[in-house]
């Protein structure tokens, strides 16, 4: 009896502490991986007042952080540099400081591999390093995107093994970030935020420390299926325009027009565009890992498996498009310059990661005589073992091209500028008409 009430009054003191520090803003933060989501992460949370430590395994990374540079658009240099004076922000590779932190957010790469197979092992290993260092009464937020049951499995199975009782003498959720970069509307400050616990205890500690956003759901697998559920509607709508786009190309019918014409419905339709393929960190990634728990089931996801082939299959339609548009010019493929604009995975953002543009360049860098990539945001493009340079914007490019594929619409691109000078013109965004610049040199998608 008496072991019980000691206990219960260590949680109560370790829980206050916690409360405590959260309320005074005096909790020491650690931020682990300090890519797109955990930068930004830490950046926000700096400016909110906490004194922030930015955990990262990329000694070049840290270097330039701590210099000022940074590599996330939607993070400006200055407040970073801001930051970093005041001593709000600081970067380190050393995870031995993870132990004097008292929050800890996890923000690593959730990948898939070639097979499409989830690559849970950033996850793993920060689980087994966090645990390692961490002391009573820290809270763990994973915020990675991943599968339900992970929070379970790799960051509490490692802190129970070392003697930590969960929502006792340590406080795990799940949080998952919904960054969208180069989102100017939504941040990290207007999104709510889901926020789910291993206990109820767990769940309030995090809201109190997340703040306004948080919006709290009942267990931590809702949480990290919630994330998922978002990213697989995106995967699966995207497909449907895709399909549309074929089918409409097949019937002669425009898919922009409509489109337009469908989101003019006012409830019950969902606007969703066309391209090229699906690309980021995100979208065709999370519903594969979806995928793969559901398989452990005995169940088959049938609806990503076919959104799958489906967006997958947009590149290879794309190419096919722009074989029949050169042969329609009397051009051959194997004799033209093409040049593409654009190849990050979506607008007005440096992050090529699963590029559809990019399998474009990949196929196409084979079969044309002559290929210009113009990427404002990218120094280079890696293609398997090739690198691929980088022009800058020049309308002496255009004019001497074949053909130009628009594939990232960025918005620094001057559109009147391209129309005037390419000669014919394949618009995977349909940015011609939307710009008023439609004319007979322009195919769209
Ligand atoms: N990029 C997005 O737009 C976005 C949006 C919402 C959610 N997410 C999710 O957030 C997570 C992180 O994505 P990201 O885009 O920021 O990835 P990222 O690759 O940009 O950044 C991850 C960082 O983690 C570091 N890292 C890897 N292993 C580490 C370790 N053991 N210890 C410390 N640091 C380590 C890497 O060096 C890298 O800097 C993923 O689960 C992703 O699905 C991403």
């Amino acid at each position: 009896m008496i072991t019980a009430i000691t206990q219960e009054r260590a949680q109560y003191s370790l829980q206050s502490a916690l409360q405590r520090e959260l309320k005074n803003k005096t909790a020491k933060v650690g931020v682990i991986g300090l890519g797109y989501v955990g930068l930004p992460t830490a950046c926000h949370y700096a400016s909110m007042g906490y004194k922030v430590t930015g955990f990262d395994v990329s000694v070049t990374k840290v270097e330039s952080l701590m210099c000022g540079i940074n590599y996330i658009n939607d993070v400006d240099n200055d407040e970073l540099t801001e930051l970093i004076n005041k001593k709000r922000f600081t970067a380190t590779t050393d995870m031995k400081q993870l132990g004097e932190m008292h929050v800890l957010l996890i923000c690593v790469p959730t990948p898939v591999n070639k097979l499409k197979e989830p690559d849970i092992s950033y996850v793993r290993d920060v689980g087994k390093i966090v645990a390692e260092h961490v002391n009573e009464g820290t809270m763990v937020i994973l915020e990675s995107t991943t599968y339900p049951g992970t929070t379970e499995e790799y960051i509490c199975t490692p802190l129970t093994e070392r003697g930590y009782v969960i929502g006792e003498n340590l406080f795990v959720a799940y949080s998952p970030e919904r960054i969208d970069p180069g989102n100017k509307r939504f941040n990290l400050s207007n999104t709510p935020k889901i926020v789910g616990g291993m206990t109820e205890i767990c769940t309030d500690l995090a809201c109190k420390f997340i703040g306004a956003t948080a919006q709290r759901v009942n267990g931590i697998r809702v949480a990290e299926l919630s994330k998922i559920f978002e990213n697989t509607f995106r995967w699966i709508n995207m497909a449907l325009v895709n399909e549309m786009t074929v089918l409409c190309n097949e019937l002669e019918i425009d898919i922009w027009e409509t489109i337009n014409a469908a989101s003019s419905k006012p409830y019950g339709f969902m606007k969703f565009t066309p391209g090229i393929g699906v690309g980021g960190h995100c979208i065709p990634v999370d519903p594969y890992y979806l995928l793969y728990k559901a398989k452990e089931h005995g169940h088959r996801t049938k609806m990503i498996e076919l959104a799958g082939d489906i967006n997958d299959g947009m590149v290879h339609y794309s190419y096919t498009r722009i074989l029949e548009l050169l042969a329609a010019n009397d051009k051959l493929m194997k004799h033209s310059h093409v040049v593409v604009l654009g190849a990050t995975y979506k607008s007005d953002i440096g992050d090529l990661r699963e590029s559809p543009v990019v399998r474009l360049l990949e196929i196409l860098q084979n079969k044309v005589q002559n290929l210009t990539v113009i990427e404002p945001y990218a120094t280079e493009i890696q293609i398997n073992e090739l690198i691929l340079p980088v022009e800058k914007y020049d309308a002496d490019i255009l004019q001497n091209a074949d053909l130009v594929v628009i594939g990232t619409p960025h918005n620094c691109f001057d559109w009147k500028s391209v129309h005037d000078n390419a000669s014919l013109i394949f618009d995977s965004k349909n940015v011609m008409e939307e710009n008023g610049l439609l004319s007979d040199k322009v195919a769209k998608l």
